[in-house]
């Protein structure tokens, strides 16, 4: 089915299912420990061996020589597998360095080999033989170095400039110039890396913890060199993902080299200490943004350059994205710059783009507001637009922003806000308020489903779409059971395997909207096949309380089925409301700190996002996942940080006792209000995304509540004590 026409009502739009806050279907199998997440399926293999795998010791070099005799020898090992002896090994599409390295080395912890022994302390205590003689090359290690040299952008990147920024900016009654940093950060999903590979012959079937199953699939597959169809990737349930398991990574491709060579089932879960430098990281970025307003606060003169840096082949973090959309202003200018460095690959993490973004964009809106002397929600009222301004016919599909903004102003009490720094105390404790906007980009993605009706009336969806703690499960249920009248409880929902339909997967915060509008259309198509075999016209139809009705006449859903499973499969493809229309979500984050007067010491005390997000499938699940996003949001703004050995090249803290996420203790009452929207140019079911827009914004309101209650501007994450006092 091709989405081209937002104005048509459809049955999703009765909300009796979709929309309300039911309880997660697949809770109870994850709170009995009855789901089977990637390294647990030991019934079903019980004669599993184990994977240990070894990272490089060196950023950057070669392995001169690498002896496996002792390890070989030790009790307990099967095999070990290096690039020696792996044979012929291809690379994915979105892996920009050697999954299993050697002997060039192109990052810390790339993987070098994997043991695999009957048990894992057996892998574990051979791998810790294996000795290997490096020969170490000089490698760039340093984004802060590097950028002096980093003047042009990237080929696919190329800098968007409107009007004429210089001169704006340099009539401009009211400047601001300032340059901001965020660290490299870690996902640090709570279950690491995993997958458990089994050959039959020449076919492989993975479990795995992967957000995207047929990338990972297609990548996997180049990787081992293997037809597609010789590969099944089975990974129904994940936990957490936050980008980091958007790509195949080193488990899964060595998994199944392991079990290739010790001709046996083999799992692997990549040690948590060498997650932070064999897998992805989000980059760290220097933000240099200059803005220039007239007397009254109007934005007329907008520039944002952003360096970041990865290894050879890896993308930008694209942190100017919002800047291009967020306010107005006739002359703007952005641009990326990358860097080549010898540090692990960077790559997506939740709101990729926008998170970093938006951590120094809102600092500086915050600043720019205090210099013009408006009140921060005014300077951004004042400035939203409800075009793109780079292209003044294209209008945002909904936008919501300022109903964010002054819903939570009331909400938050924002007029009780002091805006003289440092002025309100309470005991021993600075406190001060903050706000800021967020903003993220509404991506769709073709997605694909298969649905079947059986006797008894239940309603089987089929779907490779995964669910990483985010709630697809429910969701989809919700779809399938409005479309088809029946109760949620009649309605099984299987996902995560690539013998399903493709889908759009978990990524970008695009896959509540568009998986869902793939069950959508899978589900019109059985409606008209349930309607044709009972007699019905499918497009006048009602499908409810399990009964196909019309015109005074009703028959029982499960009676299609009577003689047989009844089934059809169909994707929604997205046609081109996505150029015609700009689409995006929208939020406002609000915070209030208290920052210890004597140690610089900063507690969230409270915080508020009011998002604007299309509709809302399920308020409860849409509730949790930005609610966790605040969270993350509190890590990013005052702990969370890899830190860079830059003699080295690696990232020091890469486990979680030295890599600071917050803990329920860091976390006060958080609350969540979601404007009542419907966007009907983002898909049937009138959806956007949530999972990433809860986080933009959420650190760079915290900024700048710490500079309410102190006074003290930080512009470098995380907001650490040593930079208030
Ligand atoms: Mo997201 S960073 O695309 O999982």
């Amino acid at each position: 089915m091709k989405f081209e026409n937002p104005a048509t009502e459809n049955p999703i739009d009765q909300m009796k299912v979709v929309g309300k806050p039911h309880d997660r279907i697949d809770g109870p199998l994850k709170t009995t420990g009855t789901a089977h997440y990637a390294y647990e399926w030991h019934d079903e293999q019980p004669n599993a061996a184990y994977g240990y795998i070894v990272g490089a010791g060196i950023a950057k070099g070669r392995i001169q020589s690498i002896d496996l005799s002792a390890a070989q020898k030790a009790p307990g090992v099967i095999t070990i597998v290096t690039a020696e002896n792996a044979g012929p090994l291809g690379k994915g599409e979105k892996n920009p360095a050697k999954l299993l390295g050697g002997p060039e080395i192109d990052h810390y912890h790339q993987a070098i080999a994997v043991v695999v022994a009957e048990s894992f302390e057996q892998a574990r205590a051979a791998a810790e033989l294996i000795a290997v003689d490096y020969h170490r090359a000089t490698g760039a290690y340093d984004l802060a170095a590097e950028k002096p040299s980093v003047t042009t952008p990237p080929k696919e990147e190329p800098d968007k400039s409107v009007g004429d920024f210089a001169s704006a900016f340099a009539a401009s009654a009211v400047k601001h110039d300032a340059v901001y940093t965020t660290p490299d950060q870690s996902h640090m999903a709570m279950e690491p890396h995993a997958s458990m590979s089994v050959w039959e012959g020449e076919k492989l079937t993975i479990w795995t913890s992967n957000q995207m199953v047929d990338w990972c699939r297609s990548d996997l597959c180049l990787t081992l060199k293997l037809p597609k169809e010789n590969v099944r990737v089975v990974s129904p349930y994940i936990g957490g993902g936050f980008g980091g398991k958007l790509f195949v990574r080193s488990d899964s491709v060595l998994a199944a080299l392991g079990a290739r060579a010790a001709k046996r089932p083999v799992k692997i879960a990549l040690q948590r200490p060498l997650i932070p430098n064999n897998t992805t990281h989000r980059p760290a970025t220097i933000q240099h943004i200059q803005i220039g307003t007239d007397k009254t606060g109007r934005i007329s003169a907008i520039s944002h350059e952003s360096w970041s840096g990865n290894v050879s082949g890896g993308p930008p973090e694209t942190a100017v994205q919002q800047s291009e959309l967020l306010y107005a202003g006739a002359n703007r200018h952005t641009g990326l710059r990358l860097a080549t460095l010898d540090l692990p690959e960077g790559n997506a993490m939740r709101a990729p783009g926008e998170a970093p973004g938006l951590m120094a964009l809102e600092i500086a809106i915050d600043e720019m507001a205090e210099k013009a002397g408006v009140d921060p929600i005014e300077f951004r009222v004042l400035n939203d637009t409800q075009v793109d301004p780079a292209n003044l016919e294209r209008f945002f599909s909904r936008r919501q922003l300022v109903q964010c903004l002054r819903t939570g102003a009331e909400k938050f009490g924002w007029g009780s806000r002091n805006p003289k720094p440092a002025q309100v105390r309470d005991g021993r404790w600075l406190v001060g308020i903050g706000v800021a906007a967020g903003f993220r980009n509404n991506l769709v993605m073709k997605s694909g489903a298969r649905v079947h009706l059986d006797a008894q009336g239940i309603v089987t969806v089929e779907t490779d779409m995964t669910d990483i703690g985010t709630g697809s499960y429910t969701i989809i249920a919700q779809t399938a059971a409005e479309m088809l009248g029946v109760p949620l409880e009649n309605v099984v929902v299987r996902l995560g395997d690539s013998d399903f339909p493709v889908s759009a997967g978990s990524g970008g915060q695009w896959g509540a909207n568009s998986s869902t509008a793939g069950v959508y259309a899978a589900c019109v198509k059985l409606r008209e096949a349930i309607a044709s075999k009972l007699g019905f016209d499918a497009n006048t139809a009602v499908f409810a309380d399990g009964q196909v009705k019309m015109d005074g006449k009703s028959a029982n859903l499960k009676d299609a089925a009577a003689d047989g499973k009844l089934s059809a499969e169909d994707s929604i493809e997205f046609g081109d409301l996505e150029k015609k229309f700009q689409q995006s979500t929208f939020a406002a984050h609000f915070v209030e700190v208290g920052v210890d007067a004597a140690t610089g010491e900063t507690r969230v005390r409270r915080m508020l996002a009011v998002c604007a997000a299309g509709r809302i499938l399920n308020p409860k699940t849409a509730r949790s996942q930005v609610i966790g996003a605040m969270t993350m949001g509190v890590g990013a703004a005052l702990m969370e940080e890899l830190a860079v050995d830059t003699r080295l090249g690696y990232f020091v803290n890469h486990d979680l006792a030295a890599y600071e996420v917050p803990v329920h203790a860091d976390i006060p009452a958080q609350e969540v209000i979601f404007l009542d929207d419907t966007d009907p140019v983002s898909s049937p079911m009138k959806a956007k995304g949530v999972g990433e827009l809860g986080l933009c914004g959420v650190s760079a309101a915290i900024a700048n509540a710490v500079y309410n209650a102190t006074g003290v501007r930080v512009r470098d994450y995380p907001v650490t004590l040593d930079k208030l006092l």
